[in-house]
């Protein structure tokens, strides 16, 4: 029997990449995120290329109760998923009194609250039937405080912690749990945060590398991994730094995104 591996953010980026890959592998998948047009489209690419059942689950996951939406629907299918990709997310940037409230809230909602929930609702159903894997999606903001990223550092240090925890929880129990923790991806991520000088350290890279390299380290049950030599030894060294130190150094470096012509280039909405 074909396993299921459902995709949050499967519209765009490195969640469209995971898609395809998982299709590649041989798995069913259930495609999430707003943009129904997208993941219709991506579907039919997925039956075509690769003969896999895609479903489309279009959701909203700021909204309170996505997760257990997403849960009712996969339940009224008949649906159980093998492999929970947590991807979707965005991000915001700036001083932290100039960030919309309301566009924080919802990115925590996304970032984390819907990551926990989906986790909640799908797990159980892996340890019964003895097996099963989730993959998280941090990112490099993870491993030290973020001046001007503060909210996005602070919940993706959350989804790091929390995937190593759970790891250590379910290890013995057939379940694999990676968190991968990219840097810089070329990915819509930057037209949503509003600016390409978000992408403050480390050079650009593309989706394919970062997805292939968290599909190696999920075979090999790596804990988490942060695609790129240089994204590595920061992981590496950087939580072995006194924090206020390290969150000094990191100010240096993320004023970057305080610039003027990253001001002027953030969409009107997101804009101080
Ligand atoms: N790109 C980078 O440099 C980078 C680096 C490190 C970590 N990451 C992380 O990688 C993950 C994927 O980002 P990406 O780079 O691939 O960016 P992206 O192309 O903008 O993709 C983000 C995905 O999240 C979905 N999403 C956003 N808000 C949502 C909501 N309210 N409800 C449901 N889905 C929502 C989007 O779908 P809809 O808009 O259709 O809803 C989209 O599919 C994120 O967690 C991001 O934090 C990215």
């Amino acid at each position: 029997m074909r396993s299921t591996a459902l995709v949050t953010g499967a519209s765009s980026g490195l969640g469209a990449e995971f898609a395809v890959r998982l299709a590649a592998r041989g798995h069913d998948l259930v495609l999430v995120a707003r943009s129904e047009d997208r993941l219709t489209a991506l579907a039919e690419r997925l039956a075509a290329k690769y003969g896999a059942r895609a479903h489309v689950l279009p959701q909203d996951l700021a909204e309170p109760d996505a997760a257990r939406r997403v849960a009712d629907r996969l339940a009224a299918r008949g649906l159980s998923v093998d492999l929970l990709v947590n991807n979707a997310g965005f991000g915001t940037c700036g001083r932290f009194e100039e960030i919309d409230a309301d566009r924080d809230h919802d990115q925590l909602m996304v970032n984390v609250v819907a990551l926990v929930g989906l986790t909640h609702a799908l797990l159980p159903g892996m340890l019964e039937r003895g097996t099963g894997a989730v993959v998280n999606v941090a990112s490099t903001a993870a491993f030290q405080p973020a001046p001007y990223f503060a909210v996005y550092g602070a919940a993706k240090a959350f989804v790091l912690d929390f995937g190593l925890a759970l790891r250590q929880e379910y290890r013995r129990r057939g379940i694999r749990v990676l968190t991968l923790c990219p840097g810089p991806v070329d990915t819509p991520f930057f037209d949503v945060i509003g600016t390409r000088d978000a992408a403050v350290n480390g050079s650009m890279t593309t989706p394919e590398p970062v997805v292939r390299a968290a599909l190696r380290a999920l075979d090999r049950d790596r804990g988490y991994v942060a695609p790129g030599l240089g994204n590595a030894l920061s992981a590496h060294l950087l939580p072995r730094r006194p924090r206020t130190l390290v969150a000094a150094l990191a100010e240096r470096v993320t004023r970057k995104v305080l610039s003027p012509s990253a001001t002027a280039a953030r969409p009107k909405e997101y804009a101080a």
